[in-house]
């Protein structure tokens, strides 16, 4: 049996509420918090990055013993920080994993997670003695004032692929792949060009074309906004009742988007949040990326699954959270756009006492990363 062993995440402390947002833009309110169903966005900070992200989730979840069964390090990113150099060498660097460890970095939109997901489960049934630690990490930017502006996010998920997980068995299902236009960034553009609703139809188009029909209490999805879930449960067989769907897209609606990352939020915000004992259950697992490629898949869930989880990092995500002004954004994103594409920085002064990872600085495009504790 193969599947997640362990399942961590990070979410920045800075968040714009959407009422915040609204306000600024002249937009009523309900539609972000209603129609979109977002409560409130995470928002990177000055020295945190896509590294320091999937390094803070790694470290929630991460023994010593973990670490030395490392074998393969895989990085899913539509946020990457160099056209050659893959994230995952300086991840790999920072969280002090072996060295004889291989580390790529991953890209297709949204869905390369999942893909790494199954790509480290036949590396494992080849090395069943091995772990692979597959990292999710992005900054979901879109520019002020665009249409895709109320559906940003930060944030990163880990996952530990190996033989006899702790948290659930993963079951592959049906995939399918299109050549599509909705979402993409091309070389030119600091931001994606998104056709939304041509993406929220071929979402619900390949959704309808792989989902495998089983009545089941919970399924989770891919949440580019909280109220895709609705969306997608539209097209479902079996769809949820409005309890299990709001248990889907609660942590969601408090984060945002974190792209590759965002299923398996949905999945964190269902074994957070729902009321029955999940032990033994199977979750279905709905995988999108826009450009596009989608898969539907399975986890059983173990009697220990919790073991999977480190509980309190995950209660973490809601507490001690900095509310942004407009202002405070609007600076907190020059300041991101700037960073990305500045050869030279010293992001020093920026630390903050929640923060075990940094991006200290940046020499010729080089970044430098701190572990502070
Ligand atoms: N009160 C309550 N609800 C309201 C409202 C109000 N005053 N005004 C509008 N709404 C509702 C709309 O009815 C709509 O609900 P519905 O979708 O259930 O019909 C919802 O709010 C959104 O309104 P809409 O007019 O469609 O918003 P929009 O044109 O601004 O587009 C997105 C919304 C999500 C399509 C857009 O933000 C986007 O493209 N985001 C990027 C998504 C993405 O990244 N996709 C690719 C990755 S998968």
């Amino acid at each position: 049996m193969i599947g997640i062993d362990k399942l961590g995440c990070y979410v920045p402390k800075t968040v714009l509420p959407l009422t915040t947002l609204a306000h600024a833009r002249g937009v009523d309110p309900d539609k972000y918090t209603q129609g979109i169903g977002q409560k409130e966005m995470a928002m990177v900070s000055h020295n945190e990055d896509v590294v320091t992200m999937a390094c803070e989730a790694a470290h929630t979840i991460l023994s010593d013993e973990d670490k030395a069964l490392i074998d393969m390090v895989l990085f899913a990113t539509e946020t990457g920080l160099d056209y050659s150099k893959a994230a995952s060498i300086y991840a790999l660097d920072v969280l002090g994993l072996p060295a004889s460890t291989r580390a790529i970095e991953l890209k297709q939109a949204c869905y390369a997670s999942t893909g790494a997901m199954f790509l480290a489960m036949d590396y494992v049934r080849s090395h069943p003695t091995k772990k692979v630690l597959v990292l999710s990490s992005d900054i979901a930017w879109y520019g002020f004032e665009s249409a895709g502006e109320v559906t940003q996010g930060a944030g990163a998920i880990a996952m530990l692929i190996s033989m006899n997980p702790r948290l659930g068995a993963i079951k592959e299902g049906k995939k399918t792949v299109r050549n599509e236009k909705d979402f993409y960034r091309p070389l030119y553009s600091k931001v994606p060009v998104v056709d939304g609703k041509l993406s929220i139809e071929c979402y619900q188009d390949m959704l309808k074309e792989v989902q495998d029909h089983h009545p089941r209490l919970y399924t989770c999805f891919h949440l580019p906004f909280a109220n895709m879930a609705k969306k997608a449960n539209q097209v479902m067989t079996h769809p949820m009742d409005e309890q299990h769907l709001s248990v889907v897209k609660e942590l969601g609606s408090r984060v945002g988007n974190i792209y590759n990352g965002s299923l398996y939020l949905s999945l964190l915000s269902v074994l957070m949040h729902a009321k029955e004992d999940l032990r033994g259950e199977t979750i279905g697992m709905f995988a999108y990326g826009s450009g596009a490629m989608a898969e539907f898949f399975t986890i059983t869930l173990k009697e220990d699954y919790k073991s999977g989880l480190n509980m309190e990092s995950l209660k973490a995500i809601d507490q001690d959270r900095i509310e942004l002004s407009m202002h405070e954004y609007e600076s907190l994103m020059n300041h991101y756009e700037n960073k990305e594409y500045s050869a030279s920085l010293d992001l020093s002064t920026y630390v903050k006492p929640y923060q075990t990872f940094v991006l200290d600085r940046a020499t010729s495009g080089h970044r430098t990363y701190k572990k502070l504790k």
